[in-house]
């Protein structure tokens, strides 16, 4: 039998297999709240047998959405519909994921076939919030720089999320420090150039990941399996990479991190992606060959 195919178990929490559905935006919300939508979405994906279903990246905060039609789990009030989802993909067999997010200075755009590029304020868009006041491309809003408050509301806002996701039925967690989001652009040199002790050397750099983390596992069950997703490759100069992303998880895994989830890309508006079949299942490995932050391979 295909290894894929193989159960694994993390924590108190069996995976009938190693199959597990990203998480996939779906621009389907009103005021962040889950919607039949949803439930048929994710919990079809669960009837079709893959392992683990991810929600699609849930915003911690209004103004941590991408586009104002995004998931999110800022209020209580997103819990009654959530509870629904998470019960019928766990009924199917499945374990209900859900990814928790911030999208720092990618904050405030267009969801796809509404426009491009940022709302103005005056058609109801919102000053993001990032590491640095550096946009992300030409047509992006300018970013405000977090102040010290300003981050310690960041790591109170994942830690309230992942209590109401707990409150909701999920059963697993994962961080979105991928794809150019807020945590994301922390750990980059090329969108964090911060001087104080967020920002200039990897250390620096990974400390808000880290406390958020920790934030995180702290109300998060011993119990439930906790993930982090980054991007292994900034696929630029100077950018993050994959040898940052090692030492990255050489810090997550004393924190109570179970598995890195490696996408790449998304913090750089110009970078040349050598896009193609299979083109970033190198970073995993090689990520993997070094860092041994799985406890088990996944895939
Ligand atoms: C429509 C769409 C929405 C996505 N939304 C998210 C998201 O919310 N969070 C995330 O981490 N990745 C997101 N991704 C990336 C996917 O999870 C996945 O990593 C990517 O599509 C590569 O996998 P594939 O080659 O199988 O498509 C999205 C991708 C697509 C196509």
């Amino acid at each position: 039998m295909p290894h894929l195919f193989e159960p694994l178990r993390q924590r108190d929490v069996n995976f009938r297999n190693r199959i597990a559905v990203s998480p996939m935006c779906q621009y389907s919300s009103q005021d962040g709240h889950a919607s039949d939508w949803h439930l048929v979405h994710l919990g079809s994906r669960a009837a079709g047998g893959a392992a683990a279903i991810l929600t699609e990246a849930t915003a911690v905060s209004p103004e941590g959405r991408i586009s104002p039609q995004d998931l999110g789990i800022w209020k209580d009030e997103h819990i009654e519909m959530l509870v629904r989802m998470t019960h019928f993909v766990r009924g199917q067999g499945a374990v209900a994921g859900m990814q928790l997010a911030h999208a720092g200075r990618k904050a405030s755009t267009w969801a796809p076939g509404q426009g491009t590029g940022a709302i103005a304020i005056e058609a109801g868009g919102w000053q993001p919030v990032a590491p640095s006041a550096l946009a992300f491309a030409p047509d992006y809003a300018m970013p405000r720089a977090l102040d010290a408050a300003g981050m310690r509301k960041i790591i109170a806002d994942f830690a309230a999320a992942a209590q109401r996701a707990l409150a909701a039925g999920f059963q697993l967690l994962e961080l979105h420090a991928a794809h150019g989001y807020l945590l994301h652009e922390f750990l980059s040199p090329l969108s964090n150039q911060r001087t104080d002790a967020y920002g200039g050397s990897l250390e620096n750099r990974c400390r808000l990941v880290c406390e958020v983390t920790a934030a995180v596992r702290g109300v998060w069950p011993e119990r439930l399996p906790l993930w982090v997703r980054i991007s292994a490759s900034d696929w630029s100069e100077g950018g993050w990479d994959v040898e940052a992303s090692i030492e990255l998880a050489r810090r997550l895994r004393p924190l109570g991190v179970d598995l890195v989830d490696c996408s790449s890309g998304g913090n750089v508006a110009t970078a040349k992606i050598p896009l193609g079949a299979g083109y970033q299942t190198g970073l995993p490995n090689a990520f993997a060959g070094k860092a041994a932050c799985q406890r088990e391979r996944w895939a």
